[in-house]
């Protein structure tokens, strides 16, 4: 079976950790039978933007909606503001794709340490689900500026919450809670200060949850939440959160499991009418970008998910493991406390796949 993938390197390190991912892929497909990858790339960058005024072009989503999955790097560089390159690349795919859910999986591999070995001693003392909102919420792009440079510039940005986007939402966090062996939910809100969208996430939360009696649940507010991940690491399984909430906390969640460069995501359209995007949840990293260094571990986990959405649970596996087997022999860059660059990791990587 051949499993048609656009892959989209963008800016920086996305562009080397791209590379690696697609490597490791050809060498996955080339050592398991039954399934072949046929990668499209496309050069929708911050330095094209420049060139050309746009990220996409104005047929971009059509062109994508043509493959079975999206390979993403990163998008952002310090020649456009972040804004504009957000809102010029990424974001249009996650809405218009109708990629509602982002999954952030976070644990600590096997050699690894979490900066909270006080409270994480083994490695599944770490082990979380985190379910983003991808669709709405904080990051619906509403608002406006009047008086824009004026000292009486005023601006507003608008929180949109729907009870069909938490409902749908709330409903794949159930069923990712009842799927995991805890089968625990915990629901992130800030419902005392926010009083109106914040509420209405809070209320569904509760209706959706009589249908998962199975689940064990509970509410967090999202400042006491930066807490307890540290704190109490073992107590949390998969966490439910809006939009802007759950991408604060997965950045902090892959922090504690020892670096942002291994936490991979998957923008799901779980309906599968149009393809999923996978992507490292790390940035361009303008500040190692060009070195050759960049952890390329979320990039490989990102690539793993994706194999599975595609329907390859056992390569999935086989790659997942080779990764991991390859952390465990302490091989990782300096970021993990290792002394490889990516192109190290990378043939460690490939070199584990071969002997699947
Ligand atoms: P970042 O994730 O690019 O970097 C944060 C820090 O983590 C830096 O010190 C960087 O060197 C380090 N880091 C990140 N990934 C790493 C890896 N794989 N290996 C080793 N170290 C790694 O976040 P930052 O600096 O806030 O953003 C840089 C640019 O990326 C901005 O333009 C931002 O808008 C964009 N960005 C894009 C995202 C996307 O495309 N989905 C996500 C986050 C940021
Ligand atoms: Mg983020």
């Amino acid at each position: 079976k051949v499993h048609r993938i656009a892959c989209i390197p963008g800016d920086g390190i996305g562009v080397d950790i791209t590379e690696a991912a697609i490597r490791v892929l050809s060498t996955l497909s080339n050592t398991l039978s039954g399934f072949e990858f046929d990668f499209t790339t496309f050069d929708w960058s911050s330095k094209h933007y420049l060139e050309r005024g746009w990220y996409m072009p104005p047929d971009g989503l059509e062109q994508l909606k043509k493959f079975d999955a999206i390979y993403f790097g990163a998008v952002g560089w310090p020649n456009v503001p972040d804004h504009i390159s957000l809102w010029g690349l990424i974001l249009p795919i996650r809405k218009s794709l109708n990629q509602y859910v982002n999954v952030r999986p976070t644990r600590v591999l096997q050699g690894t340490t979490s900066p909270l070995s006080s409270c994480a001693t083994n490695p599944t003392d770490l082990d979380w689900m985190i379910i983003r909102e991808n669709s709405e919420g904080e990051y619906s792009g509403q608002g406006g500026t009047s008086h824009e440079d004026s000292p009486n510039a005023i601006a507003t940005e608008v929180s949109i919450f729907t009870r069909v986007g938490i409902e749908r939402i709330m409903r794949f966090a159930f069923e990712t809670a009842r799927s995991r062996p805890r089968k625990k939910l915990t629901m992130v809100t800030k419902s005392n200060a926010q009083r109106h969208g914040m509420v209405l996430w809070d209320k569904v939360f509760y209706e959706v949850a009589k249908e998962y009696e199975d689940v064990e649940t509970d509410k967090m507010l999202v400042d006491a939440m930066t807490v307890r991940m540290v704190l109490q690491p073992k107590s949390l399984d998969t966490i439910v959160a809006t939009n802007l909430h759950a991408d604060i906390l997965s950045d902090l969640a892959a922090a504690l499991s020892g670096s942002i460069g291994i936490a991979p995501s998957s923008n799901l359209d779980p309906t599968r009418k149009n393809p999923s995007m996978f992507e490292p949840i790390h940035g361009s990293a303008p500040d190692i970008a060009g070195e050759g260094i960049a952890n390329p571990v979320g990039a490989f986990w990102s690539a793993a998910e994706m194999v599975r959405w595609v329907g390859e649970q056992k390569a999935a596996d086989g790659l997942m493991k080779a990764v991991e087997n390859v952390t465990a022999r302490g091989v990782k860059t300096k970021d993990l406390g290792g002394n490889e660059d990516t192109k190290g990791v990378t043939n460690a990587v490939c070199a584990e796949i071969e002997t699947l």
